[in-house]
């Protein structure tokens, strides 16, 4: 962070100039001096750390011209003029300018001390903020692309400028679809991180051996690229489907992060798929990892938990993509709208999004209505059909049981297919045919 401490002197008397200067170096102050306003123009842009103290009578370019042309490159920059003895109008016309106060010589200098203190904390202010809105406005933009105005995102939209700032490892949990890996993005754009590297590394995705390698190395001299620990150093390293991580992974990676200084020098940001009501993040990981990745934690609610921005991704989304076919979004009825609120829409925000597409479709060819689109969603791993009396959870089990079941008999129980098609990570898939009584065997 640069310090705001600066003060420019333009003064074209050198006694003035030096005596100006030694005074406000005395003060702490880190003083340049010019015998010339053109000379001055030529440092003082708009992220000039400081103020600017300026006689007004000078050959060449005189003090108001300066002050003008000053204003017009940062209108906030404190200008303080100096006034020959009596000569009001000249100061009234430079404060109308927009000059910060003027001095009248011969002056005291403690009234100098006092306006130059003031103008100076103005000056530090301002630039502070800038230097706020401009890290919003470049994070600012990719936390704008998560909608919704329930409590939870609203909450969420702050938490991630907040923890943007900060160093700490990141945990983010949720279920498939619910915004975890645009979250990490937004994480590392909204922070000091933002420009430097962003690796992703899937855990589910590479045999042990190989996920191993990948994130510590070591290298063989062919090879291009650097561990992905090392590839993210200054910046981030996502690590999706921690989930998945292997114990051996586990514990190098916990060493790794160990020897790591504090700030650490790459940030983590783990991204674990859960259920809810079904195993936790906490559960694949051993503790003293879970704790250490946790630092801080994000758990994003599924999208049958945030209300009414159902609707409002619904209607954001068919505007988009009526957008990119060139027609119309669908309007809906009151019906299709409690029809959306009401669906468990159990792949969140990225089942929406294939919905509102099909939707726009739909519309355009003039067939279809929005319940048949959440009935035959069978893009999604989910699908549920409603019938009375039964608990959602109930529906979407027994979907999710005979959808595993059809997949493995399809591929005669390979499991790495059914991984493939149903997107789905290799633990949390024999998890679930644990947990539904289905075994491999009876597949081959
Ligand atoms: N709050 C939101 N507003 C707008 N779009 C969103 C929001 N959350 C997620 N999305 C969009 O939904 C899609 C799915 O999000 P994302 O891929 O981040 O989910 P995920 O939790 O990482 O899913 P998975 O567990 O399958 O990796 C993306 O296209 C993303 O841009
Ligand atoms: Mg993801």
């Amino acid at each position: 962070m640069v310090q705001i401490n600066k003060i420019a002197i333009i003064d074209d008397e050198q006694d003035m100039r030096q005596s100006i200067s030694q005074w406000l170096a005395l003060s702490g102050y880190e003083t340049e001096t010019y015998a010339r306003a053109e000379d001055a123009l030529k440092v003082l842009g708009p992220d000039f750390p400081g103020i600017v103290v300026t006689d007004i009578k000078m050959p060449g370019m005189d003090g108001m011209q300066l002050l003008r042309r000053l204003k017009a490159t940062d209108s906030a920059l404190p200008v303080v003029m100096i006034t020959g003895h009596g000569d009001v109008p000249m100061a009234v016309e430079a404060m109308r300018l927009g000059a910060f106060d003027f001095l009248e010589k011969p002056f005291d200098p403690d009234r100098m001390s006092k306006l130059v203190k003031q103008a100076m904390n103005r000056r530090r202010l301002l630039l502070d903020n800038r230097a706020l809105r401009n890290e919003l406005s470049s994070g600012g933009k990719i936390v704008e692309k998560l909608l919704g105005n329930s409590a939870e995102m609203r909450r969420l939209r702050e938490d991630i400028l907040d923890l943007g700032q900060s160093d700490g490892h990141v945990l983010i949990e949720g279920e498939t679809g619910t915004g975890k890996t645009l979250v990490a993005h937004a994480l590392h754009a909204a922070g000091a991180r933002a420009g430097k590297p962003f690796i992703i590394v899937s855990c589910a995705a590479l045999d042990p051996e190989s996920l191993a390698h990948r994130l510590f190395g070591p290298m063989h001299d062919d090879e291009q690229r650097l561990p992905a620990i090392e590839e993210a150093r200054g910046g981030t390293l996502l690590m999706e489907d921690v989930e998945s991580l292997p114990d051996e992974v586990q514990s190098r990676l916990l060493k790794v992060l160990n020897e790591q200084g504090t700030p650490a020098e790459t940030r983590i940001v783990a991204v674990c798929n859960g259920r809810e009501g079904e195993k936790a993040c906490q559960d694949f990981l051993r503790p003293d990892l879970f704790y250490r990745l946790a630092a801080l934690h994000v758990s994003l609610p599924p999208l049958r938990k945030r209300g009414d921005d159902v609707l409002t991704l619904f209607s954001r989304y068919s505007e988009l993509f009526a957008d990119e076919y060139g027609c119309d979004a669908p309007k809906l009825t009151g019906q299709e709208a409690a029809q959306i609120l009401q669906a468990p829409w159990p792949g969140n925000v990225r089942q929406l999004i294939n919905v509102a597409e099909r939707a726009v479709l739909q519309n355009r060819r003039g067939s279809g209505s929005i319940a048949s689109l959440l009935l035959e969603d069978g893009d999604d791993v989910h699908h549920v059909v409603t019938e009375e009396g039964k608990p959602l959870k109930e529906h979407v089990e027994s979907f999710e049981r005979m959808l595993i079941d059809n997949t493995m008999r399809r591929h005669k129980g390979s499991i790495t297919n059914v991984m493939d098609e149903l997107r789905l990570p290799r633990r949390t898939l024999n998890e679930k045919m644990a947990k539904y009584g289905l075994q491999r065997a009876d597949y081959l």
